[in-house]
C-alpha cells in the first residue's frame, strides 16, 4: 500500500491534480480487450477515471494489433497524431501496449520516430505493466511491486465478461503473426478460472466469453476444455457461455456432444475456415480439409438446434488461383454462415507465408473480397429474415436516444424501439429484419 500511495503522490505532482483521466484505445481482438480491462483495473486502483475525449486525458494508452499491415499502418498514424498533444503538455503520459510492439523492428521504429512515447509494453509482458509504469514514473527500479493481480479487472460492460483461459498459440498457420507476438500456448489455472466465473456471475455478468487463440487446446492438470465447459455450466445463475476461437482441426464430435449437453451454451460457434480449397488450406498449415470441415459443421448442426455459425475468410493467399478462390465461394454458399469476417491476405515478416510467391495483383484481391462480401450479404439477409415472427430472449446492451440495442444468446443484434435498462434480460418478438440486425418488440 505504501508504494501505491507513493505512486499516487507522484501522479498528483505530474498531472497537477487530484483525480486523473485516462484515454484507452483498443485495436485488434478480444484478447486485447481483456488485457485492457486488466490494465484499467490497475489504473482505477491508482485513482484514474476514464474518458472518451483524448484532449482532456492525463494518460493515453493504446492496445495495439499486428495481425495485418493495414492495422499497423492505422495505429502508427494514430501514434503520430499524439505528437502535438505531447507538445502542448509534456506531462501527459503515453503508453503503447499490445501485439504490435512485441516486434523488435516496430519497437525500434517507434522509439526512433516517436521519441515522445513514455512507455512501450508488449503483449507478452502485459502482466508487468504496473512495474514498468512505476519505473517510468518514478525513475526507480522495483523488486517486489504489487502485481497487476491485486487490482480487479475493470469490466467495460458489467454483464459482458472476457475470461482468458489460454494465452498464446502453437499452431503457426503460415500467414499468421500471432504465435510470434503472443508466444506459446499456456493454459490458466483451472480452479482460478472457475472461481473467477463464479464471482462475475454472482456480480451480474450475463455473457461469459472464454478466450484463447484456440480454446480447444486448453489443458490444465488433466482437465480439458470440455471439463471446463461442463463445470462452468454447473454454476448457478442466468448466463450464456460463449468462446472464441475454436480451431476447426480440434473441433471434434466429443466437443459437440459436450456443447449439446450444456444448459448455458450460447448456440454461437465461430469456426474460422480461411479457405475452401484443400491445396490452399495445406499451404496455410490449417491441418483440416474442406470435406472434414463440412462434416464437422453437419454433425454440429445435427446435434445442436438453431446453431449460429460464423467464420473468417482470407482471400489472395500467395498462389491462390481463381479456381481455388471459387472453392471458397462455393463453400460459403454451401455452409450458409450467419456472417463472416473477410480479409485480404497481408504478408507478415517472419511468418512462413512471407517467403511464398505472392503474384496476385491488388485489384484481383479486391475483386475476390468484393465478390465474397456480396454473396455473404445475401446469405446473411436470408438468415436474419428467417427469424421474423419468432420469439427470442435478449440482453440489453446499449441505449441510444429512444432505442435499445440488445443481443440474443447466440450473438444476434436486436434493435428495440423502446428503452430498457442495460443488462436486463427480456423476451422479444422479431417483427422485421435489416441487413445486419433484427427489429424486435417486447412481449
Ligand atoms: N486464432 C484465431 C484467429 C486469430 S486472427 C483462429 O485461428 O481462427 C483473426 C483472423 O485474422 C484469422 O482468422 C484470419 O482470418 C485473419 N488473419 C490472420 N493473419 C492474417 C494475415 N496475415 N492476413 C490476412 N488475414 C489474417
Ligand atoms: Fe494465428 Fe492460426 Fe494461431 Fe489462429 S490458430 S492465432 S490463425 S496461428
Ligand atoms: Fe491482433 Fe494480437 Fe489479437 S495481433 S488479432 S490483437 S492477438
Amino acid at each position: 500500500m505504501k508504494i501505491i500511495n507513493y505512486l499516487k503522490e507522484i501522479l498528483k505532482k505530474r498531472f497537477n491534480r487530484e483525480n486523473f483521466l485516462a484515454y484507452i484505445k483498443i485495436f485488434g481482438c478480444q484478447q486485447n480487450e481483456a488485457d485492457a480491462e486488466k490494465i484499467c483495473g490497475f489504473l482505477k486502483f491508482l485513482g484514474f477515471n476514464f474518458t472518451d475525449d483524448i484532449l482532456v486525458a492525463d494518460l493515453i494508452l493504446f492496445e495495439t494489433c499486428a495481425v495485418r499491415h493495414t492495422a499497423e499502418e492505422k495505429i502508427l498514424a494514430h501514434i503520430g497524431n499524439l505528437k502535438n498533444i505531447k507538445k502542448a503538455n509534456n506531462n501527459i503520459f503515453i503508453a503503447i501496449c499490445g501485439c504490435m510492439v512485441e516486434q523488435e523492428n516496430i519497437r525500434n521504429y517507434i522509439q526512433e520516430k516517436f521519441g515522445f512515447i513514455d512507455l512501450i509494453c508488449g503483449a507478452k509482458i502485459i502482466e508487468n505493466f504496473p512495474e514498468l509504469f512505476y519505473e517510468k514514473l518514478t525513475g526507480k527500479k522495483l523488486n517486489n511491486f504489487c502485481n497487476i493481480h491485486v487490482s480487479q479487472v475493470l469490466q467495460k460492460n458489467k454483464f459482458k465478461a472476457w475470461v482468458p483461459i489460454i494465452s498464446g498459440c502453437n499452431n503457426f498457420c503460415s500467414y499468421c503473426i500471432v504465435p510470434y507476438v503472443r508466444g506459446p500456448e499456456k493454459s490458466k489455472d483451472y480452479n482460478q478460472i472457475l472461481d473467477y466465473c463464479k464471482k462475475i456471475i454472482k456480480n451480474g455478468s450475463k455473457i461469459i466469453t472464454l478466450l484463447g487463440q484456440n480454446v480447444n487446446s486448453y489443458f490444465y492438470n488433466n482437465f480439458n476444455f470440455s471439463d471446463l465447459l461442463k463445470e462452468i455450466d454447473n454454476i448457478n445463475g442466468e448466463f450464456a457461455i460463449r468462446f472464441m476461437t475454436s480451431h476447426p482441426k480440434d473441433f471434434n464430435k466429443n466437443l459437440v456432444d459436450t456443447l449439446a449437453s450444456l444448459k448455458h451454451f450460447s448456440n454461437h460457434l465461430h469456426l474460422p475456415v480461411q479457405s475452401g480449397n484443400n491445396k490452399i488450406l495445406k499451404f496455410m498449415n490449417r491441418k483440416y480439409t474442406r470435406e472434414e470441415y463440412i462434416e464437422k459443421i453437419n454433425y454440429a448442426r445435427e446435434k445442436i438446434k438453431n446453431l449460429v455459425i460464423t467464420s473468417d475468410i482470407i482471400v489472395g493467399f500467395p498462389g491462390e488461383t481463381n479456381l481455388e478462390f471459387e472453392d471458397t465461394v462455393s463453400l460459403i454458399k454451401k455452409i450458409q454462415f450467419a456472417s463472416i469476417f473477410n480479409f485480404i491476405y497481408s504478408p507478415r515478416v517472419g511468418t512462413a507465408a512471407f517467403n511464398m510467391q505472392d503474384n496476385i495483383s491488388h485489384d484481383e484481391k479486391v475483386r475476390r473480397i468484393s465478390k465474397i462480401i456480396k454473396i455473404q450479404e445475401k446469405i446473411s439477409q436470408e438468415f436474419l429474415s428467417g427469424f421474423v415472427g419468432t420469439n427470442l430472449k435478449v440482453v440489453i446492451e446499449e441505449n441510444f436516444a429512444n432505442k435499445s440495442i440488445a443481443r440474443s444468446k447466440s450473438n444476434l443484434i436486436i434493435e428495440l424501439e423502446e428503452k430498457f435498462n442495460v443488462g436486463d434480460i427480456i423476451s422479444v418478438k422479431i417483427i422485421s429484419s435489416k441487413r445486419n440486425s433484427l427489429i424486435g418488440k417486447k412481449i
